[in-house]
């Protein structure tokens, strides 16, 4: 079972991205370099305008920036230089705001120096980012209140922690009710054992901290969240024949995943009739709206829905673009829907969970 990793240290997180990094190729694995395919056009034409200092020393490992943020409070966990905050600045504009959390002084300097330059380039009359200093797993200690953040993403971090129940539970305190987080870190095919989480480089590479996935969804479902998307999936090669050597048969994969804060959300998709219906509204989106790889909605075709995905539709920001039929009154079992049907029909499909 899932348990906390006091033997993983903070102090040599913070040196390690602190001092021993200084660029994106300092680290000794792939990590930092996303797919291409991930990363939505609206985040590339963003990429495009955050400063090169910035850049430089950009150690996540994936795109974490969902789309419909215009508007949105954003919290980014681990921001370091703030790559993914200067990019959400962009998607949330004027009137949304974008927090970091970092706790190495380094790593927030470049983030905080740059911010002049960044809202000059976006156009922008005052800053809506702010940097601030502090741990991923005392947010309440930075003033971030509860139910006060729409989306909370986070880039390569979490596997850090040594109390990664505690981060969960802090960003469920502090997400809306129908927010999202959604994040991309380095999950491991099973659990890393104990002898290796004090290695700070293995830790600092974020392969010894990395979660088996399977007690990342037991620490979501302790959390209220029973049901987590995986939006994309990339194995890690290792560069280092000594790291490799180390982590042995242990596979590590980059992952991006969606998790909304709901109410009632099943430990299993559950068929209750209901019909979701995308409107095609969403900017960039005149044609179909992808929940996940599983679950894509072409505009205007009535989908049948686990009630599950119907919660997420309906709850979230997202509601504004779909039209939600039905409700959990009657209950028809477990949800299924015949392959042939889940192939032509949106693929919302009870046995690809
Ligand atoms: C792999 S880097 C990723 C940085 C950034 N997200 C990016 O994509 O470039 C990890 C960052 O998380 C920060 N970090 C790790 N554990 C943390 C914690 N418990 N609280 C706050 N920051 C943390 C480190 O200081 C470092 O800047």
């Amino acid at each position: 079972m899932y348990q906390n990793e006091e033997e993983l240290n903070p102090e040599a997180v913070s040196d390690y991205y602190g001092k021993v990094l200084q660029h994106s190729d300092d680290l000794q694995t792939d990590a930092c370099c996303c797919d291409s395919d991930e990363i939505s056009a609206e985040v590339k034409a963003a990429l495009a305008q955050v400063n090169d200092e910035v850049m430089s020393r950009f150690y996540g490992c994936g795109s974490p920036l969902p789309l419909e943020l215009a508007g949105c409070r954003v919290l980014d966990l681990g921001c370091g230089t703030g790559r993914d905050c200067y990019v959400a600045s962009q998607l949330v504009g004027e009137t949304g705001f974008v927090t970091g959390v970092d706790m190495t002084g380094e790593q927030l300097e470049v983030a905080q120096r740059n911010v002049s330059s960044q809202m000059k380039r976006f156009g922008y009359e005052k800053p809506n980012v702010e940097f601030l200093s502090g741990k991923i797993e005392e947010l309440e200690a930075l003033g971030i209140e509860d139910a006060s953040v729409d989306v909370v993403i986070s880039n390569c971090v979490i596997n850090l922690s040594s109390d990664k129940a505690k981060v969960f539970a802090e960003i469920f305190r502090v997400l809306k009710p129908g927010g999202e987080l959604y994040f991309s870190d380095v999950f491991a095919s099973r659990r890393v054992p104990a002898a290796l989480k004090t290695d700070p480089v293995l830790h600092g590479e974020c392969l010894s901290g990395a979660m088996y996935e399977e007690d990342f969804r037991r620490v979501m479902t302790s959390v209220g969240c029973p049901d987590i998307r995986v939006m994309s999936r990339r194995r890690l090669s290792i560069d280092s024949p000594e790291v490799e050597n180390k982590v042995g048969m242990i596979g590590f994969d980059s992952v991006t995943v969606r998790a909304f804060k709901l109410e009632d959300l099943e430990d299993r998709f559950e068929d209750y009739g209901q019909i979701a219906i995308y409107q095609g509204s969403l900017e960039g989106y005149p044609h179909e709206f992808p929940l996940d790889p599983d679950h894509v909605f072409e505009r205007n075709r009535p989908v049948l829905v686990s009630g599950n995905t119907a919660a997420m539709l309906s709850q979230s920001r997202f509601a504004k673009h779909f039209k939600v039929l039905g409700n959990r009154e009657q209950h028809f079992g477990l949800f299924y829907a015949d392959p042939d049907y889940a192939a032509s029909s949106g693929h919302d499909c009870g046995c690809c969970e």
